[in-house]
């Protein structure tokens, strides 16, 4: 699917050079190590991808945690938390546990939250700031599109050391859908080219399974997917909505037009087009229905030493 967005409002301290327009900030992409602009829209986006998600789902979580959750006084992290909502989300349902959340960014919020949620401002990528065997679950969600491979080794061996012996890993990603018509594919390869430029894969899915299952002190990875369909059947049309939003809005247009060698104007009016081409696969019988895998990938850890 086309949905791989970043979510951040850009802070003056820690941004060199920000343009200021209303309510959109687009972060000048060196000083934060973090490339794809950023939007107090995309937060919106996020939250409603986590609805979606749950939805699809019928939980915010596969580990098999729901009685430990509900039993003991477990801890909760979760890795690049964005606007904290699943960390809000789950604190509401789990009230004995203490939940805690790590951003670059302060989307989060600062004052009004339960008690047993904690947010911290960070860079995940010069460590987890947090001791050793510390939680008894690590979550982490819509990343693949922020990580490049060697990001991915260190922030998996993090987690790994945060994690208690026996606890759960849990990472949540959308995937690009492979089946679309020639219309889209110019899109989603414009994003993955862009990706690429900073050593980005975003359809590296599969490797991060494979990452996990080659690491020693993992077991039981498990994969679980959801498929949606694009404008049909289960959450599709608030997934197609989200996807439209994606691509149209500003500075997607601007940027992706670049990778694809058009002018904006052509690139929004070749867009109409994509409409139609899903339009014309959603018809119930249709082979062309434009399939997009949502997973989850949970893993135990269990102490090597
Ligand atoms: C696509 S959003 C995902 C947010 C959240 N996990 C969710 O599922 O809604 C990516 C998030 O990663 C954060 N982020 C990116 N690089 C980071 C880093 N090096 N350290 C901490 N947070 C980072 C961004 O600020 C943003 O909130």
């Amino acid at each position: 699917m086309g949905i791989v967005f970043s979510t951040c409002r850009v802070s003056k301290t820690i941004k060199s050079r920000l343009e200021f327009d209303d309510e959109l900030f687009v972060q000048d992409v060196e000083p934060l190590k973090y490339y794809l602009p950023n939007f107090i829209g995309d937060t919106d986006l996020m939250v409603i991808f986590h609805f979606l998600g749950r939805y699809l789902f019928q939980s915010n979580f596969n580990a098999p945690i729901e009685e430990r959750l509900s039993s003991e006084q477990c801890k909760i992290l979760d890795v690049c938390c964005g606007a904290g909502t699943w960390l809000l989300d789950m604190a509401s349902a789990y009230g004995s546990s203490k939940f805690f959340g790590i951003d670059l960014c302060t989307v989060f919020p600062t004052a009004i939250k339960p008690d047993n949620v904690q947010f911290v401002q960070g860079d995940v990528l010069t460590g987890l700031p947090f001791d050793d065997n510390t939680f008894d679950y690590v979550h982490q969600g819509h990343m693949l599109d922020v990580y490049t491979m060697d990001q991915w080794h260190f922030i998996i061996t993090e987690i790994i050391r945060v994690c208690k012996p026996g606890g759960y890993i849990e990472f949540i990603e959308p995937e690009l859908a492979t089946n679309t018509g020639p219309i889209l594919s110019k899109f989603y390869d414009a994003l993955v080219k862009l990706s690429e430029t900073r050593n980005v894969n975003i359809r590296m899915y599969d490797n991060l399974i494979r990452i996990l299952n080659s690491t020693p002190s993992v077991q039981n990875v498990e994969s679980k997917k959801e498929v949606i369909s694009l404008g049909s059947g289960c959450c599709g049309y608030e997934y197609l909505e989200i996807h439209d939003e994606f691509f149209l809005s500003v500075p997607m247009p601007e940027i992706l037009s670049k990778f694809m060698g058009i002018s904006e104007r052509d690139y929004l009016e070749l867009f109409k087009k994509v409409k139609n081409e899903i339009r014309s696969g959603i018809s119930p019988d249709s082979l062309l229905k434009l399939h997009s895998r949502y997973s989850k990938i949970t893993a135990k850890y269990f102490d090597t030493h």
